[in-house]
């Protein structure tokens, strides 16, 4: 049994009727279908708009679809009974873009992680100081950042305090819904790192959601392409990505080609032909 499995899901906001009859509510997600194994990523990717966050929310539990279903271990986490509702929650995490707005600037990082400890597990004062310790040095910080407040620490520090959190309770899932697009880029390889070394740690999950195509090939099992609220291609092995003939897909690629060596030797035969023509004609 897959560990999530989404199952034609759509989503409309705004679904009212109005005058004439004429339905202007705006549907944002659309028959969206697929599964998170264990133990593995799903790189989501879309540009703006596609729906990527909203179908982050959906299996967060928060934003329950019009229709369709998301079964978490086997669970429909929108029909599930209470006590289900709350495993579902622990074993369900997710890190946001923005490292600031995610946590209160008034609490130390000690307390800062402590919350979901708080909630689900009965520590001991010490025991608790010892697991976020432990987490804060796995996350590469340690126990001097304890009684730091988020405006001492940078967006990557600070990152990786969340990072910390959602990993507290050793859930299954993680979403990360852009987690690393505003971090500068190496310290966005090093987090992405870092995710990479904890998924094998602690056999996570994870749903990374971005409309960085480099950084989702660098995390990524599984890859899915949203656009504009349709899950138009979905792989099973990333590099499935590189052979697709979708012009949306196709497009994406050209966005990055310039930069990438890697996609530049895949490069498009007719820029070659071109470049080539060009040069004849000089
Ligand atoms: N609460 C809401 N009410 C109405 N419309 C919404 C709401 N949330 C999102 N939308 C609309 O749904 C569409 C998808 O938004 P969403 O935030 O899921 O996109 P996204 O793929 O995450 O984009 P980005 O890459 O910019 O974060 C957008 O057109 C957005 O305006
Ligand atoms: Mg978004």
């Amino acid at each position: 049994m897959s560990l999530l499995q989404v199952k034609q899901v759509s989503l409309s906001f705004n679904s009212k009727k109005l005058f004439k009859g004429k339905d202007l509510s705006k549907k944002v997600l659309n028959d969206i279908s697929f599964a998170i194994e264990e133990g593995t990523c799903l790189g989501l990717i879309g540009t703006s708009g596609a729906g990527k966050s909203t179908l982050g929310k959906v299996i967060l539990g928060i934003q329950r679809p019009q229709q369709g279903q998301v079964l978490f271990q086997g669970y429909d986490i929108y029909n599930a009974d209470k006590a289900t509702q709350q495993k579902i929650r622990r074993d369900l995490q997710v890190v946001f873009q923005d490292s600031y707005s995610a946590v209160n600037p008034r609490m130390t990082a000690e307390r800062i992680i402590s919350e979901p400890l708080e909630n689900y597990e009965k520590l001991t004062i010490t025991e608790q100081r010892k697991r976020i310790i432990e987490l804060l040095e796995r996350v590469g910080l340690s126990e001097k950042d304890l009684k730091k407040y988020p405006h001492q620490f940078s967006g990557g520090q600070l990152q990786r305090i969340n990072i910390a959190r959602a990993v507290a309770l050793k859930p299954k899932l993680i979403v990360l819904d852009e987690s690393v697009s505003s971090l500068d880029m190496v310290t966005q390889s090093l987090i992405l790192e870092l995710l990479n070394e904890l998924k094998d740690d602690f056999g996570l999950s994870y749903l990374f959601i971005t409309h960085d195509i480099k950084a989702a090939f660098l995390i990524s099992d599984t890859l899915g392409v949203l656009e504009k609220g349709e899950l138009i291609e979905l792989y099973d092995s990333k590099d499935q990505f590189f052979s697709s003939k979708h012009p949306i897909v196709k497009r994406l690629r050209d966005s990055i080609l310039a930069e990438h060596p890697r996609f530049r030797t895949l490069t498009t035969k007719a820029n070659w032909v071109n470049t080539n023509r060009l040069s004849k004609q000089l």
